[in-house]
């Protein structure tokens, strides 16, 4: 057997594939996605009856737990998570290291890993209770620093969780300097971040969970192996592209400029996509997307919000659905297409649109985490590659080069 630089190889046979498009790398019984069909399932449950009666910390109870809760595993689930949601006082150190004007996506990467220093010897794990321990810490505590990495890059003092609010009341009371802040209040403010916390919270082996998966293989501590999800999340072909689609959107400015971004977007020398359309899975609608443009009307609807953005938004989804390059390549747009919409209406910055995203997200990771340590085939994640570089050579000496 010869590697492409002619060099012997004697680990017999092994496939390339490139981004892992046909590679399955674990056995996973969280979610089921139908590319073709469009179809989205948590633990069996369609995506789009969870989004209509269920709520984001039910939905992470059943990613978590494989069941839905009964009232009381509800409430218990409710209680630990609000029981959890404060940071160790010295976590404000690790702000006050961060520059004012840090993205909140890296204070974000750096508060959690900071977390496995407060909670790493007192970690068993072989005690499932430990890990889900570990677990609720996570879905309880990352929007509490999501919000503070906020306040902090606005320089507004930090401000404690209420924990006898509903989890994203809690962490819109956190966000908004007012606590009276009308958005709190509004119950299609709050139903709509609920929702869209519901559609991000898993999504099976994209990249983010998997690299938490991988982190997780070599037996890291959770925390960390969150926030390595947390930096794989960020990057624009992932979860950044949330933020990207309204810079975009932005930059388009107006529904005349439409066609001329769709034209950039289909030269390949442009450098240019379309952010907020296309999909590794997808090869359809992505029912998440479907189900958040809806939203999206009525949150604009009720809160009285006339964002030109969604003008622009509608018309170049027409326009690209139309074009033959957009139809061939079965590129729809994705979950992140109309998100940005929302968030701008609820007033969250721009730059809080991943973390937002992360929030939601933690709680597909920490099912995974969990799904993973109890796997009876578990064993460090350890791709292979094929080798392009140089034979065998002598080494020459510095004075001979
Ligand atoms: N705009 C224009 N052309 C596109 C786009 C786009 N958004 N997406 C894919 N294409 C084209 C590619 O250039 C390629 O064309 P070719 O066959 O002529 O070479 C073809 O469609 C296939 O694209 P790939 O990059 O091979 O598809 P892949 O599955 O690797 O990438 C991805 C999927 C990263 C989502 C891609 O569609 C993309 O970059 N989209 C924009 C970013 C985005 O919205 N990301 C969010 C994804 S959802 C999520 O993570 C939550």
């Amino acid at each position: 057997c010869i590697d492409i630089a002619g060099l012997p190889r004697h680990t017999g046979l092994f496939t390339y594939d490139s981004g892992f498009a046909a590679t399955a790398s674990c056995k996973s019984a969280i979610t089921y996605i139908d590319g073709d069909e469009g179809v989205l399932l948590y633990r069996g449950y369609p995506i789009e009856q969870l989004a209509d009666q269920s709520s984001f910390v039910e939905v992470a109870y059943l990613l978590m737990h494989g069941e839905l809760p009964s009232k009381d595993e509800l409430a218990d689930f409710d209680h630990k998570i609000a029981h959890h949601t404060m940071m160790h006082e010295a976590f404000k150190n690790f702000l006050g290291g961060f520059r004012h004007d840090a993205h909140p996506m890296a204070m974000l990467v750096g508060m959690l890993g900071s977390m496995a220093s407060f909670y790493h010897n007192d970690l068993d794990y072989d005690d499932p209770d430990e890990r889900r321990l570990a677990a609720i810490r996570l879905i309880a505590k990352v929007p509490t620093i999501a919000a503070a990495c906020y306040r902090y890059s606005v320089g507004w003092p930090l401000r404690y969780p209420r924990n006898n609010v509903e989890y994203v009341e809690r962490f819109l009371r956190m966000m908004y300097e007012v606590p009276s802040e009308p958005l709190v209040l509004n119950p299609v403010a709050a139903k709509a971040l609920d929702l869209l916390f519901i559609l991000h919270a898993d999504h099976e082996q994209n990249a983010s969970t998997s690299t938490v998966r991988l982190v997780g293989s070599t037996g890291a501590n959770p925390y960390v192996c969150v926030a390595s999800g947390v930096a794989a999340l960020w990057g624009p072909a992932h979860g950044g592209a949330n933020e990207a689609v309204l810079k975009m959107l932005d930059e388009i400015g107006d529904a005349k400029n439409v066609q001329s971004a769709v034209d950039r977007a289909k030269d390949k020398e442009s450098g240019f996509r379309l952010m907020g359309f296309g999909h590794r899975v997808y090869k359809n609608f992505d029912p998440r997307a479907k189900i958040i443009r809806e939203m999206c009307h009525k949150v604009l609807d009720e809160l009285g919000v006339d964002d030109p953005l969604l003008e622009v938004a509608m018309r170049l989804e027409e326009v690209a659905l139309k074009d033959d390059y957009f139809v061939e390549r079965k590129l729809y747009p994705n979950v992140d297409f109309y998100s940005g919409i929302i968030y701008k209406a609820l007033k969250i910055p721009t730059d809080m649109f991943t973390v937002m995203f992360a929030i939601a997200r933690t709680a597909g990771w920490v099912a995974h985490w969990l799904e993973q340590q109890t796997d009876p085939e578990f064993r460090i994640g350890r791709p292979r590659q094929i080798y392009t570089g140089a034979r065998t050579r002598d080494y020459v000496g510095i004075d001979r080069r």
